[in-house]
């Protein structure tokens, strides 16, 4: 079944929702009747969120502010939608940073810290729902890595390896979990124009223009692929063509491709 249909005694989570890819994530499962749990640390950002999903749709909204990088807090966030009396249908987890440069030369707690959030929050908060999902044989994770996830990156070192567990492990549960009406699907966007690029520091010129998909189309490809179960999603043609030359060329060619494309 995957993502059931909406139920005042269920909710999605989504994290990172106080910006970019998942605050469409939130708009675009509320529309569709979700009560929507809403997670970052931005606490001012996602009561503006909710705001404006309340106003927009007959949905529950929750603001949970935590920094997901720390297990107590995702602890503390399990513990209050459990003790609200509602079940986790779904889970999107989307929140998610990088860094650029020579990862030797980088602030160590940043790269440490990418591990601790793209990583261990993700398969923490995922190994946590699924399985009241499998009792109840409906539920949908949506993991969402990057492009990155597809070829080690010289310049984003740290980054495309914490993207690479994200699909590892979630293509591996997807089949773990086939037949019992649970799916997990991982989101691999290629460039989209949010606060993730300055955060990065990212020089955005260095991406052609084709293969940019705005963070409205990535989420709504997302949440389909929740819906139907997908196993993996990339959104846009082009970031297909890249994902599959990522995985297939021989990294003596990938690597310093990647490598003048990033830090020269
Ligand atoms: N944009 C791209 O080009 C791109 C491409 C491929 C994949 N992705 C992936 O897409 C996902 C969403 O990124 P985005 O593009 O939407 O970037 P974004 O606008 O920077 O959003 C990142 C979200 O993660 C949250 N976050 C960061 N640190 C957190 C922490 N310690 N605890 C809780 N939440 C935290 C941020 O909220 P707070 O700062 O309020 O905590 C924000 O809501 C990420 O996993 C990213 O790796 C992005």
């Amino acid at each position: 079944m995957s993502l059931p249909v909406p139920s005042p005694e269920a909710v999605v989570v989504v994290t990172g929702a106080s910006s970019g890819i998942g605050a469409e994530l939130a708009r675009q499962l509320a529309a569709l009747g979700h009560d929507v749990a809403l997670v970052a640390r931005r606490e001012d950002r996602l009561q503006e969120l909710a705001e404006e999903i309340r106003a927009g749709h007959e949905v529950q909204v929750t603001v949970h502010a935590s920094d997901l990088r720390e297990r107590a807090a995702r602890e503390a966030l399990l513990g209050a939608i459990a003790s609200s009396g509602r079940h986790v249908a779904g889970l999107a987890n989307n929140a998610g940073y990088g860094s650029t440069g020579r990862a030797w030369e980088l602030d160590l707690e940043v790269e440490e810290g990418q591990i601790e959030l793209n990583i261990e929050a993700l398969h923490h908060l995922t190994l946590a729902v699924v399985p009241e999902m499998v009792r109840r044989r409906a539920g949908a994770v949506l993991n969402v890595a990057s492009g990155a996830a597809f070829q080690p990156m010289p310049g984003m070192a740290t980054y495309a390896a914490t993207k690479a567990f994200v699909q590892s492990f979630s293509e591996a549960l997807h089949a773990e979990l086939a037949g019992t009406g649970v799916s997990v699907t991982t989101l691999c966007p290629g460039p989209v124009d949010t606060e993730f690029t300055e955060v990065a520091g990212i020089d955005e010129s260095r991406f052609p223009g084709l293969l940019k998909v705005s963070a409205e189309e990535v989420a709504e490809q997302g949440v389909r692929g929740m819906l139907t179960g997908k196993r993996s999603v990339i959104p846009g043609t082009p970031n297909q063509a890249l994902a599959l030359a990522g995985r297939y060329t021989p990294r003596s060619v990938v690597l310093p491709v990647l490598k003048r494309q990033t830090l020269s």
